[in-house]
């Protein structure tokens, strides 16, 4: 189904080619490639500059929860420009959007997590996290405590501080990092875990490389360990049960900082506001999000932290207590209106309690797909899930990157009417949350079609033979 729209896709694209360099723009092709132009969106579609309507299949980057075409979003966003579009968050000045956000966050967040920092997306979050646990150990004389303890396969950001975080490799090239104080342990994968382990070992043995980690480091040294509650541009890796409060345990023996980056896993993503709790049995000692803050309609971030940490710096009880950290746009008083409506809207369709009906639909459809030859394995939880393309579903021999067969997948899908998000041989999900069955059963047939689309093109050039 095509409509008609007013875009000159040519000249944007031209215009593109040549000015705009992109998030993980490849330039060896950026001036010849024309970009792919999406123009508007409704509900959980988008539609390209030609009028082309797709199922979004990957909610814009994990972030519009609430759906598109929401006019509630564009009445507060609009509301506060007029009232007052912008002032200084700097020092003890606030708005009334900036002050209602942090006290809704606090409400929502579990334990005694309950004063809010504002940023400008997951990434800030995320640094200005970091950069509170090296004021916390500095202003309470442990400074030696700098070390940090991330994953394989985990994404944080793209901040110099938060991509030192990171932890795929794919990313690494040409860039630097900070290494001396930022270790990666194994990606909790259950898939990839060693021939002839049982899932209870496997953790057994993750658990066990945080603690070696750490006495290795020398626990006098180290700040804080970063895990998202499901990784997920890594490729949607949910970690085995109990890994979470296990490792929670091993940082509070060794005084570790836990942080927990839920930039995707909250606001309704896994059925919660914050998954970390109900979903995972942890309060951390902070808590990372940005994305379904304001479903991506405006940009936000939030580092949200425990009074046990907040209670040692304020009133007096240190020096030099002054939070040297902070950006022109903390607690935007647009963004957190935006905020706010968005919190409003998941309370009043309890779009929460719709995740947690609808994501075991979704999930049982997405396993559907495991007959297929090519797909090793599926994987997620609620609204977020991925399928792993194998050369060999018995060694499970990851197809070979050249074969480039997510892209593949993806073009297909496209053809058919619905995004996706291919990353290498994975391919991952995480549509807007109002999504129904019938729209789910949809996407499911169009991802089906795609791969055994792919899986005759494969087979005809000589590619696969499985
Ligand atoms: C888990 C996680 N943390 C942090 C970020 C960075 O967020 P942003 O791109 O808003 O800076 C992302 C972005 O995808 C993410 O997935």
């Amino acid at each position: 189904m095509t409509r008609n729209l007013p875009y000159d896709t040519k000249d944007i694209q031209e215009k593109d080619k040549r000015h705009v360099l992109h998030p993980w723009h490849d330039l060896t092709t950026a001036r010849e490639v024309d970009p792919f132009v999406v123009a508007e969106a409704e509900n959980i579609h988008v539609l390209d500059s030609d009028g082309n309507k797709y199922i979004d299949g990957i909610g814009g980057m994990w972030c519009v929860n609430i759906g598109y075409g929401r006019d509630e979003m564009a009445q507060a966003v609009a509301d506060q420009i007029r009232r007052m579009p912008y002032y200084s968050p700097f020092g003890a000045q606030t708005s009334p959007p900036h002050a209602e956000l942090g006290a809704r966050l606090a409400e929502h967040a579990p334990g005694d997590l309950n004063t809010v920092f504002f940023s400008t997306g997951g990434s800030t979050a995320n640094d200005s996290a970091i950069r509170f646990v090296q004021f916390y150990f500095n202003a309470t004389g442990r400074p030696e405590k700098k070390h940090i303890i991330t994953r394989d396969q985990a994404y944080h950001g793209s901040t110099f501080l938060a991509a030192s975080l990171c932890g795929k490799r794919e990313d690494r090239a040409n860039f630097d990092f900070i290494t001396e104080t930022v270790h990666h342990l194994s990606a909790p994968n259950p898939y990839r875990r060693a021939e002839g382990l049982s899932v209870e070992d496997y953790c057994d043995a993750l658990v066990a490389e945080l603690e070696a980690k750490i006495r290795e480091i020398g626990p006098e040294k180290v700040a804080c360990f970063i895990a998202e509650p499901v990784l997920a541009s890594g490729g949607v890796i949910v970690p085995p049960p109990g890994y979470h409060r296990r490792t929670l345990e091993v940082c509070r023996k060794y005084d570790v900082i836990y942080i927990s980056d839920e930039v995707v896993t909250g606001f309704g993503r896994l059925g919660h506001i914050f998954s970390s709790e109900p979903e995972f049995d942890i309060v951390p000692d902070i808590i990372t999000c940005a994305k379904g803050l304001t479903s991506g309609y405006v940009p936000l971030g939030a580092t949200i932290i425990s009074d046990r940490l907040y209670d040692r710096l304020g009133g007096g009880k240190v020096e030099r207590a002054v939070f040297s950290n902070g950006f022109t746009y903390s607690g935007h008083p647009v963004a957190c209106a935006a905020g706010l409506a968005n919190l409003d809207i998941m309370d009043r369709e309890d779009i929460c309690a719709h995740v947690r009906e609808i994501g075991p639909y979704f999930q049982e459809r997405m396993k559907t797909l495991l007959d297929l030859p090519i797909v090793g394995d599926v994987r997620g939880s609620h609204l977020m899930a991925c399928f792993e393309c194998v050369a060999d579903k018995e060694t499970k021999a990851p197809m070979a990157p050249e074969i480039g067969v997510g892209r593949r997948v993806d073009d297909h899908c496209q053809n058919r009417g619905l995004l996706l998000r291919p990353l290498g041989h994975l391919c991952v999900l995480s549509p807007p949350l109002p999504i129904t069955e019938p729209q789910i059963d949809r996407l499911i047939g169009i991802i089906r079609e795609s791969i055994e689309a792919t899986v005759a093109d494969l087979r005809a050039e000589g590619l696969w033979n499985g």
